[in-house]
C-alpha cells in the first residue's frame, strides 16, 4: 500500500530528528475513495497521543503525493524481533511477551475509548493489529502504529484481497473481520489474542496448507487449537484469558482492550511474572545490539552519501543500505521517483524498507548559493586570464 522512507527533518536553525515518512503508492492516492478515507482515517490518528502509539506528525499531499509522516521508532517490529529470536535460536523470555502485549493493548484501550473534545466516542478501531504493526525500540518502548490506516485500504480491497494483502492480515483477523462484517473494538482484542496464543505457543496460529486451507478461510472458521502446556506459573489462569480474548463469537469474547488488560495484569501481578521496559530494553541490547550499532552506521553511511550526490547534478542513484539486517534500497526524495513505477506493497514488503533522506528547502537553498558563488569564480577566474592574455 505504500512506501516508508526514514526521512531527516531539519528546521533551518539545526534542530533535526529522524521521521518516517510513508507514502501511499499512487494508484491509491489517485482513488478519491480511497485518499478520503485514508484521510479521515489519518486525521484520527493524528489525534492519538499515548506512549504505546506512534505519533502521526503530519498528513499531506505533495506533488499529487499523499503522505503520512510519523515518529520513528528505532528497534525492530514484533515480526522481526521473532525472526531474530529464531535465527539465533533466543527465546522470548514470556515475561517480555506478556509485557509486548500489555504495552500494545494500553495503547488499544486509549484509541478505543478517544472522544472528541465534546465527549462522543470516535469508535476508533485499529483493524490490523499484527506483529509488522508492533514496534520495539532499544529502551523497551512498545507502540502501535498504522492506526485506522487498514480502514482506508478495505475500502478500495475487500472486493478482492490479494495475496499478499490476506499473508499480511489475514493471519490475525477476528472471524467477523474475514466475514467483512462492520467491527468494533472486539476484533482487535481477537487480534491481539492470536498475538498473545502465538508468543506462548512459540509458533502461528493460522498457516495456510491445502488440508487447513487460505489464511481467510481459517480465519472465517476461527478453530483456536489448545495451547501447549509450558509449565508457567498459574498457566491455567493466563490461558483461560487467552481462550476468552478469541472466542469466536464475539459476545462471549472481553468486550474492549480494557477488560483484557485488566485481566492479563491481575495474571502477571499473581505470577509474578513482571516486567520493566528497561529490563526489556537491556535484553534486547544485550542479544541484538551489535546489530544495532551495525544499523546506524550503515543508516550514517547511507544518508551522507545520499546528501552528497543530491549536491552532484544528475542527482543520487539508488544506494544499498541494511534495515533491521535485511538488505534494502535507499531511494532518492519522492520527486526524483515521481516518474518512477509504483514500490512494493507494504503488505508484502516489510522486510523492504527503502530509507530516503530528504533534503530540506534550506538546505536545497544553501546548496544553490554554494553553487552560484563557485560559478561566479569561475567566471572571474575566466575574463582575468582572457584579459592577461590580450
Ligand atoms: N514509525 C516507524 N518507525 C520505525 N519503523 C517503522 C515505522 N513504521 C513502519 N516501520 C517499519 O516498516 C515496516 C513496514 O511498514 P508497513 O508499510 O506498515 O508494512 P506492514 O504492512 O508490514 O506493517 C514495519 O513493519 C516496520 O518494521
Ligand atoms: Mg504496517
Amino acid at each position: 500500500m505504500a512506501d516508508i522512507f526514514l526521512a531527516r527533518a531539519q528546521t533551518d536553525l539545526g534542530v533535526s530528528r529522524l521521521v518516517v515518512v510513508k507514502q501511499i503508492l499512487p494508484h491509491l492516492a489517485a482513488s478519491s475513495e480511497f485518499s478520503d478515507l485514508l484521510i479521515t482515517e489519518a486525521k484520527l490518528a493524528a489525534r492519538l497521543d499515548h506512549a504505546n502509539i506512534v505519533q502521526v506528525h503530519d498528513l499531506g499531499r505533495i506533488d499529487g503525493f499523499l503522505f503520512i509522516a510519523m515518529q520513528y521508532v528505532e528497534g525492530f517490529d514484533l515480526a522481526e524481533l521473532l525472526r531474530r529470536c529464531t535465527r539465533t535460536k533466543t527465546a522470548l523470555p514470556v515475561q517480555y511477551a506478556l509485557l509486548i502485549v500489555i504495552e500494545t493493548l494500553r495503547g488499544l484501550d486509549y484509541a478505543h475509548r478517544k472522544t472528541t473534545e465534546d465527549g462522543f466516542a470516535l469508535g476508533i478501531v485499529h483493524r490490523d493489529v499484527s506483529p509488522s504493526n508492533i514496534l520495539i525500540s532499544f529502551e523497551g518502548e512498545v507502540k502501535l502504529c498504522d492506526f485506522g490506516i487498514a480502514h482506508a485500504n478495505d475500502a478500495v480491497t475487500n472486493s478482492a484481497y490479494s495475496e499478499d494483502v490476506i499473508k499480511g492480515k489475514a493471519g490475525y483477523m477476528s472471524p467477523e473481520q474475514a466475514e467483512g462484517q462492520p467491527l468494533d473494538a472486539r476484533a482487535d482484542v481477537f487480534a491481539i489474542g492470536i498475538v498473545l496464543w502465538e508468543l506462548l505457543a512459540g509458533k502461528r496460529l493460522y498457516k495456510a496448507s491445502p488440508e487447513a486451507g487460505s489464511l481467510l478461510e481459517q480465519a472465517k472458521a476461527a478453530r483456536i487449537p489448545e495451547l501447549p502446556s509450558r509449565s508457567l506459573p498459574l498457566e491455567e489462569q493466563l490461558f483461560a484469558v487467552v481462550k476468552k480474548a478469541l472466542a469466536p463469537n464475539r459476545d462471549l469474547r472481553y468486550p474492549n482492550a480494557r477488560a483484557l488488560l485488566a485481566e492479563l495484569e491481575r495474571y502477571v501481578a499473581d505470577s509474578k511474572l513482571i516486567a520493566s521496559p528497561i529490563r526489556f530494553g537491556e535484553w534486547l541490547l544485550d542479544r541484538f545490539g551489535n546489530e544495532l550499532i551495525h544499523q546506524r552506521r550503515e543508516r550514517e553511511r547511507a544518508a551522507e552519501t545520499l546528501e552528497e550526490e543530491a549536491t552532484e547534478p544528475g542527482g543520487p542513484d539508488e544506494v544499498e543500505v541494511s534495515v533491521s539486517g535485511v538488505s534494502s534500497k535507499l531511494l532518492p526524495p519522492p520527486e526524483d521517483v515521481a516518474g518512477g513505477p509504483p514500490g512494493p506493497s507494504s503488505m508484502a514488503s516489510s522486510s523492504r524498507v527503502p530509507m530516503a533522506s530528504l533534503v530540506t528547502e534550506s538546505g536545497q537553498r544553501m546548496r544553490g548559493a554554494v553553487w552560484f558563488v563557485v560559478a561566479g569564480l569561475l567566471l572571474l577566474a575566466l575574463l582575468l586570464y582572457i584579459l592577461t592574455r590580450s
